[in-house]
């Protein structure tokens, strides 16, 4: 067993990884976390699926067979390939039937019907693979549903194997309301005995819920904040798994993120057209005009309230939108938006920018570049959600000065502080927050900042320059993820 220094042999299985696919922070997490795992010496391998989208990747990579039994009645055949992804050690796991496909879980409308098996297919695999090549992982790192699986098959399918023995799994919840339900008529496929489908493990309301079974057969869970990890033991907080998160209460625990800094510093981010390192040295009032200029925005002094986020209830757009229509009727805010994902929430965009033509532009869309430029030239940023687990671009507009709005829940109370009613908190502020889940306790808010922003400009310029200075390094949150391993390796198997 891997003594308290030496380093750790670790398997992240992942759906999505940035720089190969990214629907979501999940795979900004997915590469940053192995990365640094990687720096501080650990052997990591990182298994994700060989997408049609990542093809030209992928192809160029050696290739080997695989042969997976997800049950004891049918072998599927794949195949692995090998590489390195950013310095990464990388096994993409290549099956045309399940993942050569224009989508990654959907085909723009519906989930793919055999998503459980797709999935499946990944964790089995990344298990596999292991076997295969004589590569015992300490630790196997699930992330989210689509790899949760892989917790059940270590444990159960496994158990036996002298060769997973001493391998613990840990299941990281980037976001708990996404759970991989599907119809009890695929437990054979996935190899799920009867006797797991029940409330304490698979059955969900008469289905199987992939998620819920990895939280019971995962040997540690983390929620990727303190404040989501509390929230997931609670009846409304939990989406639904409330008395499964409380059963396993001892086994969970939260974990902040971190943030690349390596991509996330307006000193140096080669998408930005103005640098700066102080939010009054001209780079950032620059990279405001030139942000309007842009997306044709009307010159002038207005606050500019951005936002870059999947178009999806969990985003806070019920109480947004309202918010926003009452905003531009009785201040002169200007808006600045960029998202993609539910259609009826990008009509209703579309039209708050048709009305608003030169004090609101809504790109549809998923643009990185652009999002720099967002995060570099706003003046706030908007993340009203209902619910968020960490959240990333709150602290990119940390780092940017871009001070953010945002509602008490998750991560982004974990990240943000909020500026106090009497105003006394400076050097200790650094954006704005509100709680009651309607438009109204949203739009006082909004109205607060603003008259801060227009009548307050040297307490603005404290909360911009304290924001900067905030640093949530992925080292420190990598020595947390190393110490929860090494726990784990000194304990039985749950
Ligand atoms: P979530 O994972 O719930 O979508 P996060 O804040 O954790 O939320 O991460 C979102 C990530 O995806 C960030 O890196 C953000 O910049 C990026 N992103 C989201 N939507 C878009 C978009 N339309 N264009 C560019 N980047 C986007
Ligand atoms: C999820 C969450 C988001 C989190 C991200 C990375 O997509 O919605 O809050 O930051 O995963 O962990």
């Amino acid at each position: 067993m891997a003594s308290n220094k030496s380093p750790l042999k670790v398997l992240v299985i992942a759906s999505e990884v940035e720089g190969l696919v990214k629907t979501g922070g999940l795979a900004d997490v997915a590469r940053a976390l192995p990365a640094e795992l990687v720096r501080l010496g650990h052997d990591v391998r990182l298994v994700t699926p060989a997408y049609a989208k990542t093809r030209a990747v992928w192809s160029q990579w050696p290739h080997q067979s695989l042969c997976v039994h997800l049950n004891a009645f049918e072998e599927t055949w794949l195949a692995t390939r090998t590489g390195e992804h950013q310095g990464i050690p990388t096994v993409q796991i290549e099956h045309s039937d399940s993942f050569d496909r224009p989508g990654i879980y959907d085909n723009g409308a519906t989930p793919y019907e055999d998503n459980a098996r797709r999935f499946a297919l990944l964790s089995k695999g990344a298990l596999q693979w292991c076997r295969d090549n004589d590569w015992q992982p300490d630790i196997v790192h699930a992330n989210d549903w689509q790899a949760a699986l892989a917790c059940f098959y270590l444990a159960e399918h496994f158990r036996y194997e002298p060769f997973f023995a001493h391998s613990r799994s840990v299941l990281t919840l980037h976001n708990a309301a996404y759970q991989g339900q599907c119809s009890s008529g695929w437990l054979r496929t996935l190899g799920i005995h009867e006797q797991f489908f029940h409330p304490g493990a698979f059955e969900d309301h008469g289905q199987i819920n992939l998620l819920k079974g990895g939280i019971r057969f995962a040997d540690a869970i983390n929620a990727v904040s303190p404040g989501y990890a509390a929230e997931l033991l609670s009846d409304l907080g939990s989406h639904g798994l409330g008395p499964i998160f409380r059963e396993r209460a001892d086994a969970l625990s939260g974990i902040l993120n971190g943030c690349d800094y390596g991509q996330w510093s307006p000193e140096t981010d080669p998408d930005i057209l103005a640098h700066f390192s102080s939010p009054n040295d001209g780079g950032k009032a620059r990279c405001k005009a030139l942000l309007k200029q842009e997306l044709e925005l009307a010159e002038g002094e207005a606050p500019l309230l951005v936002s870059i986020s999947r178009l999806a209830d969990q985003k806070g757009f019920n109480l947004l939108i309202p918010a926003l229509w009452e905003t531009l009727r009785s201040t002169d805010a200007q808006v600045a938006l960029l998202g993609s994902g539910d259609a009826n929430l990008a009509a209703q965009l579309h039209r708050l920018a048709r009305e608003y033509p030169t004090r609101v532009a809504f790109v549809e869309g998923y643009d990185n570049a652009l999002a720099h430029r967002l995060e570099a030239g706003g003046d706030v940023f908007l993340m009203p959600s209902i619910f968020e687990p960490c959240g990333l671009n709150q602290i990119y507009s940390l780092r940017y000065a871009t001070l953010p709005l945002v509602r008490a829940v998750g991560g982004l109370k974990d990240t943000v502080v909020p500026l106090a009613d009497d105003g006394t908190n400076s050097g200790q502020a650094t954006g704005f927050m509100f709680a009651d889940p309607t438009p109204d306790a949203l739009i006082t808010e909004l109205h607060r900042l603003i008259r801060v922003y227009q009548e307050q400009p040297e307490v603005w310029l404290d909360m911009q320059q304290t924001a900067m200075k905030q640093r949530f390094e992925w080292a420190t949150a990598a020595k947390d993820y190393v110490s929860l391993y090494r726990k784990l390796l000194k304990v039985p198997r749950h």
